[in-house]
């Protein structure tokens, strides 16, 4: 057994198929999280997958004592990847104050807790909505940070900014911070995937949803972009390819090869797809036709953005390497699976 990894948010869609890879590289892994955006059952499922029980404490980062009393019951924490956090765009626009609290208060505590429990390292999830409207593409690590569009958005950008002003003041802390762009599917044996809390936001779980039939169809929000085919384009990461990059992230943190103490990664595929190429791309990989009509655009939308991840590719020895057919197909297998178990 390899060095004992702390997983906030770890029941969730990107930290459950982190927590496997971890399992799966030999790491001993203790969860924390509320289930306030997931299940209990993954912590089974997880087990199924790997063949390992990771410990899980459900506790809330909020919650100062409690996250301290699971540093105290688990001694030897050697790295910590903070997943938990709000995630709604459109939720943070109405509900500002809940996201403040939760995600940058989550963070402050643990950065707080780390120096007292002897534990350096941390990789933070961050995100490409950092970037905005990047003016040159594919954006890569160096382009400026833009005013955020959302709460959410902004929090991202803050907490960025906690880690690196904490790192600044002489706190013994050094950290890996992963912008992704945008995860899609679900582990090839369908036992974990991502939940969505009702009615999808994101567009591979509505499309999914709407191709089982859950939903009559999907809008392409516009189709008068000035992309090709004039509807916006990103860069679609297999979220098994994502959490492999934290497995190499860790690996990192933990043998001392940072060349800063504050270290920043595009995780992207460097592949950018329009949303009309997505939807063909799912019918051929699934041979499920897709029932789609062009509507309005959505208030807020970055018209295009996808990854240089060359600085990942080099440094981190990784590459997003799943084709986005294999990438479609492991979403709707999770839906059928969805459907199956009656969930949704
Ligand atoms: P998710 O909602 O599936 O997972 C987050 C987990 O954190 C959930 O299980 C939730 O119950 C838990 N949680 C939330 N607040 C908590 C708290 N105060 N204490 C303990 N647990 C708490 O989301 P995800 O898609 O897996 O995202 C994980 C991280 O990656 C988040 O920080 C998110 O902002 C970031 N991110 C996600 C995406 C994406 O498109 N999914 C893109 C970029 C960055
Ligand atoms: C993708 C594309 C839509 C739904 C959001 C957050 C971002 C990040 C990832 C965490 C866009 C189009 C969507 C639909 C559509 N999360 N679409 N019809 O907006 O790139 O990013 O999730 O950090 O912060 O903003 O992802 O999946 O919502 O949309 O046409 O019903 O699909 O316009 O072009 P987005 P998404």
């Amino acid at each position: 057994m390899k060095e004992r990894i702390l997983v906030t948010g770890g029941t969730g869609y990107i930290g459950s198929h982190t927590v496997v890879e971890l399992q799966n590289n030999g790491y001993d892994v203790v969860i924390v999280d509320n289930l306030s955006n997931s299940r209990a059952e993954v912590v089974d499922n997880i087990e199924k997958i790997t063949g390992i029980r990771p410990a899980f404490e459900k506790v809330d980062c909020l919650d100062y004592e409690k996250l301290d009393e699971v540093f105290t019951k688990y001694p030897g924490i050697k790295g910590i990847i903070h997943f938990a956090a709000s995630k709604a765009v459109g939720e943070s626009v109405q509900k500002p104050l809940l996201y403040y609290r939760n995600n940058l208060v989550s963070l402050i505590n643990l950065l707080e807790l780390m120096p007292k429990h002897g534990v350096s390292g941390i990789i933070f999830s961050s995100s490409c909505t950092v970037y905005g409207q990047p003016d040159k593409l594919p954006v890569t690590e160096e382009a400026p940070i833009k005013k955020a569009e959302s709460p959410y958005g902004n929090t991202k950008q803050i907490n960025e900014e906690i880690i690196r002003d904490t790192v600044a003041s002489g706190s013994p802390i050094h950290a890996i911070l992963l912008r992704y762009f945008n995860p899609i599917g679900a582990h090839p044996t369908a036992l974990i995937g991502e939940l969505p809390n009702g009615v999808p936001q994101n567009l591979v779980p509505y499309l999914t949803q709407t191709a089982i039939g859950i939903r009559e169809k999907l809008t392409v929000f516009g189709d008068n972009y000035n992309t090709p085919d004039g509807s916006c384009i990103r860069d679609y990461i297999y979220v098994v390819d994502l959490a492999k990059a934290h497995v190499i992230a860790m690996h990192r943190i933990l043998d001392d090869k940072q060349k800063d103490k504050v270290e920043v990664f595009n995780i992207g595929t460097g592949r950018g797809l329009s949303v009309l190429e997505l939807i063909h791309s799912f019918e051929a990989a699934t041979g499920v036709k897709l029932n789609y009509q062009i509507g309005a655009r959505r208030a807020g939308d970055i018209e295009q953005v996808w990854a240089d991840p060359a600085y990942a590719n080099k440094e981190l020895g990784w590459t997003a390497d799943t084709s986005i057919e294999d990438t479609l197909r492991s979403a709707w297998n999770w839906q059928l699976k969805l459907r199956e178990e009656g969930i949704q």
